[in-house]
């Protein structure tokens, strides 16, 4: 079996998808039990038990699932489709432990001043961070307000210095690979999520730029988040992994006698509910019961990972270097 280096794997001939490589443990590791390692780590100067960030959806991340993931250590990410972004006005226990919002392009003086009161990590949630009006919104946002700002998405490291320059601090990475979306049937724009990841990686440390990747899209299991982390993402974050858990917006349905909860794109007809150009579908997932359950899930299988692969911390897991093509 040949062992691929990450350069190796960014210079493939293919574009790969997480389906496509496996983790492979190459030395006599040093770690007894999974206690002894950490999944700790830091992301945009807020510390985290664990690097996972839920998406921006509306049937993800609601109030209830945004301070779910903080009490666990993890950050949601508020959307901005439901009504949420305004209930933040009204502070309450809840509102008050979520970390990090999303914005459309045309977020208005009054919802991003109490944004910048608040010091909330904010995410200008487009499908294209390439973009000339979300550079310029993201410069808006550094200069007049001092904020966080993660942009999305990117499927290549060509365009990364423009989102240093326009100040981004964090970006995510993925384009046609989430669960529910259908860009690349409808576009022809869609390649593997580990090629995007490698590629972005690469074009950060060739150009030394100092800007946080997250791995967004296609993560359907806690291997998966190792995975992205092994290939060099500060975080991951999730839709369908979260999807159908009690914490996300929306009704249990019953059906054919068993318990469900919508899952859909945010560029879906459901949310934009116009004869509009659709890129993601809807679907239904199983009831999953609460959210806990799954982040405690990711994080036993990223401790196991850790473990077999002799790292101690994430910082270790990142700099992984060998991987099996599949
Ligand atoms: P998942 O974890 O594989 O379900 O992917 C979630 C990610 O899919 C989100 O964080 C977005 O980047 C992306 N996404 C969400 N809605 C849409 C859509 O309607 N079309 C395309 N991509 C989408």
């Amino acid at each position: 079996m040949k062992i691929y280096s990450k350069a190796e794997l960014n210079d493939y001939s293919l574009s790969l998808t997480y389906d496509d490589i496996s983790l492979i443990p190459t030395e006599v590791s040093e770690i007894r039990t999974r206690t002894e390692v950490t999944t700790r780590s830091s992301f945009l100067g807020d510390d985290v038990n664990l690097p996972v960030l839920s998406s921006p959806m509306d049937t993800v991340t609601g109030i209830d699932m945004a301070a779910a993931l903080t009490e666990m250590g993890c950050i949601g990410i508020l959307n901005r489709f439901d009504s949420s972004l305004k209930e933040l006005r009204n502070e309450s226990e809840e509102t008050k432990n979520i970390k990090a919002v999303s914005v459309a392009l045309t977020a208005d003086d009054e919802i991003l001043s109490m944004l910048a009161e608040k010091n909330y990590m904010v995410c200008i949630d487009t499908a294209n961070a390439n973009n000339k009006a979300v550079l310029k919104k993201c410069e808006e946002l550094k200069t007049k307000y001092n904020l966080r700002v993660i942009v999305g998405n990117v499927a290549h490291g060509g365009t990364l210095r423009d989102l240093v320059n326009s100040g981004a601090d964090a970006v995510r990475i993925g384009i046609g690979g989430g669960s529910v979306c259908t860009t690349s049937v409808q576009t022809g724009i869609g390649i593997g999520q580990v090629s995007s990841l490698l590629d972005v990686y690469f074009a950060r440390k060739e150009q030394k730029l100092n800007i946080a990747l997250i791995a967004d899209g296609g993560i359907k299991s806690p291997g998966d988040v190792s995975k992205a982390l092994a290939l060099g993402a500060d975080a991951v974050m999730l839709g369908r992994m979260l999807a159908g858990t009690r914490e996300t917006p929306g009704e249990v349905i019953k059906y054919n006698d068993q318990l469900w909860k919508k899952y859909r794109g945010s560029a879906s007809f459901g949310v934009k509910m116009k004869n509009e150009f659709i890129e993601g579908e809807e679907t239904m997932v199983p009831y999953k019961g609460t959210v806990k359950n799954v982040i405690n899930a990711i994080s036993d299988g990223l401790r196991s990972s850790l473990s077999y692969l002799n790292c101690k911390s994430i910082q270790e897991l990142n700099k992984i270097d060998h991987f099996a093509i599949l």
